[in-house]
């Protein structure tokens, strides 16, 4: 039994919400000493709000509009729950650069991709294309460039012969829903913090990503 409060968590998506509820799940099921303070969703028709809803979390939506505006409600939003720490999960907006460094250090996100490799969008289909064996999905520290923060966890995946755009995402996806909810169990626990502009695990500042391996993984 964790003695410490649970660490406070918003989650910003922009559709169906599938890490989000497996992060909402774990928090539930307590294997996840946290608690979702907040879900928050930039489109009115982003299925994954009913889903935290109906699991009993805080939910709201930001409709974009000009930029400045849309950041200037969604701080408030935030900041009125004050959360530990930010989780994008599947959030498909780019943020300001002054955005992301009002929140440097307490915001994460998960790419669907062995980052520094396939930044940016259509990851799988990219992927295929290159005739890549191994693929993969990144938890990583949010920072001004896109998809550049520090990656504290990726898992690695097996592209198979026969896999199309839609099983290899599906297959990474299951991984996500693994390694996100693990990445903010080390934050609630205390072993992952961010010092110094870097993130560092047990103490010592994390020098590569740590790699989960789900190649021989059945499914
Ligand atoms: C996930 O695969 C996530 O990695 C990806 O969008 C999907 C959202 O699924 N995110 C990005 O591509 C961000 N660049 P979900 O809504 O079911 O969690």
């Amino acid at each position: 039994m964790n003695p410490s409060p649970p660490l406070a968590l918003a989650v910003l998506i922009s559709g169906r919400g599938s890490n989000m509820l497996a992060i909402l799940r774990a928090c539930l099921a307590r294997t996840l000493h946290a608690e979702v303070a907040l879900v928050v969703a930039d489109r009115a028709e982003a299925a994954g709000i009913r889903s935290a809803a109906e699991l009993g979390a805080p939910t709201a939506t930001v409709i974009p509009r000009a930029q400045e505006e849309f950041e200037t409600e969604l701080a408030q939003l935030l900041d009125a729950r004050q959360p530990q720490i930010i989780a994008l999960a599947g959030f498909m907006r780019l943020l300001s650069p002054g955005f992301v460094t009002r929140y440097l250090g307490r915001m994460l996100n998960v790419h669907p991709s062995l980052l520094p490799a396939y930044r940016g969008l259509h990851t799988h289909r990219r992927v295929l294309a290159a005739g890549e064996r191994v693929h993969g999905a990144s938890v990583h520290y949010v920072t001004p460039e896109l998809d550049a923060g520090p990656v504290v966890l990726q898992s690695q995946v097996a592209v198979r012969p026969d896999d199309t755009e839609a099983l290899l995402s599906q297959r990474v996806l299951a991984t996500e829903h693994v390694i996100y909810p693990r990445v903010l169990g080390w934050l609630a626990d205390g072993r992952l913090a961010w010092r110094d502009g870097a993130p560092h695990l047990d103490g010592a500042r994390l020098a590569e990503p740590l790699i989960e391996d789900f190649r021989r993984a059945p499914g």
